[in-house]
């Protein structure tokens, strides 16, 4: 094994070629398929983008007609899967609900089970775009008591996931158009990003032929986490706690320079960008026109500004190339949308699924990839003899 190298993180290992995301961090470039990421979430919407990362170009209008129909016929989930939310605690974390079912569903589908049946990869991956929204919309019915509702096929999209998370069966319900147009940009700005954690994961547990509902789950599950997805839900906590403590910016800069509890600037910070985070700069313009727009100004949202403000003239951030990421500012959005903190991470998940499955099925597609499989540096004892229980 004299032949391994080391690369703890894989901070600088390609673990596979792909023609999907480009990223350049030191330019703070992000483009999908080749179209720059301003103008996919300015003049596009997800289902196209989602369309454009699985299919490698955009839809003409009837592509994108069809896609959107076929769609449409599978946002129902079985009554059975929807008995799983009766045996949730009510209190459980969303993500760890949304990465359950998504899990179950290869046992509703036998017909999932094969990655290189064209036609199952194609029915799984319809499956999975048409049911996450009905997914995450029941995760938070659960967690409020609320009845299940089903999909409104006549509505589109994210009209469709926030009626099926905020309408109550005996109110009318219409989504605010400001939240509908932002949300569908939020969702655009996290459909892929490369080689991230999840991404990863979906790839390596697809290295082994698993089919897609299981490489997704596993994927949402690395989402979770406070250093990757996570952190939109972290920095909505670390704001409230600055609030709480009498809204001291300064004190909590400092107290993250000086590591103590090992607290981080949340929502600061990437492995790629070393400049700015191109989606992060989309978002801090839209968390000002929404909240505006919305009527909720919101003393968090200050406290986010002050906070970015004293980073980035801070030499321990500079000196680091610390900077705002895409988790900065989603929260204080979500936040006026009406979701709770527990739910910004499966917000992301919506956004990130058509970059899983790209990946997935690029990876697939690719006769050269091979089950990922890393090695190691062993550090441990070289070799010693058995010692038999009673002379230990
Ligand atoms: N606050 C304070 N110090 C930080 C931070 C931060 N947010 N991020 C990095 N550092 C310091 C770190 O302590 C280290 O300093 P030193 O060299 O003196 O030991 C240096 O910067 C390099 O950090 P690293 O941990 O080696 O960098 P990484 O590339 O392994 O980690 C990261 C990247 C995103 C995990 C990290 O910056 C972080 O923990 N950020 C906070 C969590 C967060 O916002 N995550 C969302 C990432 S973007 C969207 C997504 O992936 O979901």
């Amino acid at each position: 094994t004299g032949l391994v190298t080391y690369d703890g993180g894989f901070v600088n290992t390609a673990s596979t070629k792909s023609a999907i995301t480009f990223i350049d961090g030191e330019e703070g470039i992000l483009r999908y398929r080749g179209y720059p990421i301003e103008q996919l979430a300015d003049q596009g919407s997800f289902l196209e983008t989602s369309y454009l990362l699985i299919n490698g170009e955009l839809p003409n209008a009837t592509q994108l007609e069809d896609f959107r129909t076929e769609i449409t016929k599978h946002t129902l989930l079985h009554e059975d899967v929807k008995r799983f939310y009766d045996g949730f605690p009510r209190d459980a974390h969303p993500m760890a609900m949304l990465s359950s079912v998504v899990s179950a569903l290869s046992t509703f589908y036998q017909d999932s089970h094969d990655p290189f049946d064209e036609e199952q990869v194609h029915i799984s991956t319809i499956r999975l775009l048409a049911k996450l929204p009905t997914i995450a919309a029941y995760a938070f019915k659960k967690s409020v008591g609320q009845a299940l509702l089903y999909p409104d096929n006549s509505l589109d999209y994210v009209q469709n996931f926030l009626r099926m998370t905020f309408a109550v069966p005996s109110e009318e319900y219409k989504a605010d158009p400001v939240i509908v147009s932002a949300l569908d940009k939020l969702l655009i700005l996290h459909a892929d990003h490369e080689q991230n954690c999840s991404t990863s994961t979906v790839r390596m547990v697809g290295s082994s032929h698993a089919n897609l509902f299981a490489s997704v789950s596993a994927g949402i599950n690395a989402l979770w986490g406070p250093l990757h997805g996570g952190a939109n839900q972290s920095v909505l906590e670390m704001l409230d706690a600055i609030k709480a403590d009498g809204g001291d910016v300064d004190a909590f800069v400092r107290k993250v320079k000086n590591r103590e509890d090992g607290v981080r600037l949340m929502g600061f910070g990437h492995r790629v960008y070393k400049s700015f985070d191109p989606r992060a700069q989309i978002i801090k313009k839209a968390a000002d026109d929404v909240l505006s727009r919305l009527g909720k100004r919101d003393e968090l949202l200050d406290i986010a500004l002050r906070l970015e403000e004293v980073a980035l003239s801070d030499d321990y951030f500079v000196s680091r190339k610390l900077y705002p990421n895409v988790d900065f500012y989603t929260g204080l959005i979500y936040r006026a949308m009406g979701f709770p903190t527990s739910m910004f991470t499966v917000l992301f998940a919506l956004g990130r699924l058509p970059g899983w499955i790209a990946h997935w099925r690029e990876m697939i597609a690719d006769p050269a990839s091979k089950i990922g499989r890393p090695r190691q540096v062993y550090t441990g004892i070289p070799i010693r003899d058995y010692v038999p229980l009673g002379a230990r």
